[in-house]
């Protein structure tokens, strides 16, 4: 199940990060679902107050999931084979985070993810977590859900960062890459790039070549059941070769996860090459 690769990362990071995840993919928390289920009575319970509260969208050739941040929280848990929980943790300890890092999370959606970096972070130290999604619906709900004063949401395009150059210590990217065409991966990684200080982290979580027949049927269900073909891409393992040509090292290939979404891990250098 591990296809580490590469050497950067260290083994025991690796190891104890794959090892034991759980492939049970049958047996899916019935917690999650109803978590999802509470949150959509929650968001139509306050449907009066999300229609004076829009967050305008932002253009983008990408994917968004404007039409779908309403059952988001509901579906995902299902695409991660119900064990969202134990994604995110593994993704958090590639991070390897700092109370003062500040995070910037691409293609955030309801900022699940985000939230459980920012809930890591300390404030007094200056750490803070910012998602960013193109998709406007998913900000509003990301912000009132799970927004506060480390954990911070704005409607922005992967492609197009509104940030300083050198702002962020980590970037993270969950299951955002393949809602977007090759040359918009490439503007991406190239303003996480930008955004990163020297020695910032970059995580990236995403669907990639196929390792069962189930994460191949899985896969390529998905790239004809939404018209996707920027999933083709993934599938055919762009995403390291993009990264790279982004101006990263070679990233080192963590594990994969339910035979199709990969895991890797690199770092901005601390020389300009
Ligand atoms: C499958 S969701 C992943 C959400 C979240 N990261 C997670 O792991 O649950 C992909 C997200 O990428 C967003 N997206 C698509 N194109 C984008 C772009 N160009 N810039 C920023 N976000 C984009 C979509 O709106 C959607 O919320």
């Amino acid at each position: 199940m591990i296809a580490a690769r590469g050497n950067a990362l260290p083994k025991s990071v690796a190891e104890s990060t794959c090892q034991g995840f759980p492939q049970d993919w049958l047996c899916l928390p019935i917690r999650d679902m109803v978590e999802g289920i509470v949150r959509i009575f929650l968001e139509l319970h306050s449907f009066r107050e999300s229609t004076t509260m829009k967050v305008p969208s932002v253009p983008t050739r990408g994917r968004t999931l404007d039409h779908a941040a309403f059952v988001h929280d509901l579906t995902d848990p299902l695409l991660l084979m119900g064990k969202r929980a134990d994604y995110d943790r593994l993704i958090l300890q590639l991070l390897e985070l700092r109370d003062s890092d500040r995070v910037l999370d691409l293609g955030c959606g309801t900022g699940m993810l985000t939230r459980m970096i920012a809930d890591r972070l300390s404030v007094k130290a200056g750490g803070y977590a910012m998602g960013i999604d193109a998709a406007g619906r998913m900000i509003r709900l990301a912000r009132r859900s799970r927004g506060g004063e480390r954990c911070r949401f704005e409607p922005a395009a992967a492609e197009e960062l509104p940030f300083r150059d050198e702002s962020f210590d980590a970037v993270v990217s969950s299951l955002f890459f393949h809602h977007v065409q090759l040359d918009l991966k490439l503007k991406a990684f190239q303003e996480a790039f930008r955004v990163l200080r020297p020695g910032g982290r970059l995580v990236v979580a995403d669907m990639h070549v196929p390792t069962t027949w189930m994460g191949s049927l899985v896969s390529h269900t998905a790239r004809w059941f939404f018209l996707q073909p920027a999933i083709s891409e993934n599938i055919r393992g762009v995403l390291p070769e993009i990264m790279v040509e982004a101006g990263f090292p070679p990233p080192v290939h963590v594990c994969t996860l339910f035979g199709y979404v990969a895991l890797f891990k690199t770092e901005k250098p601390l020389m300009a090459a």
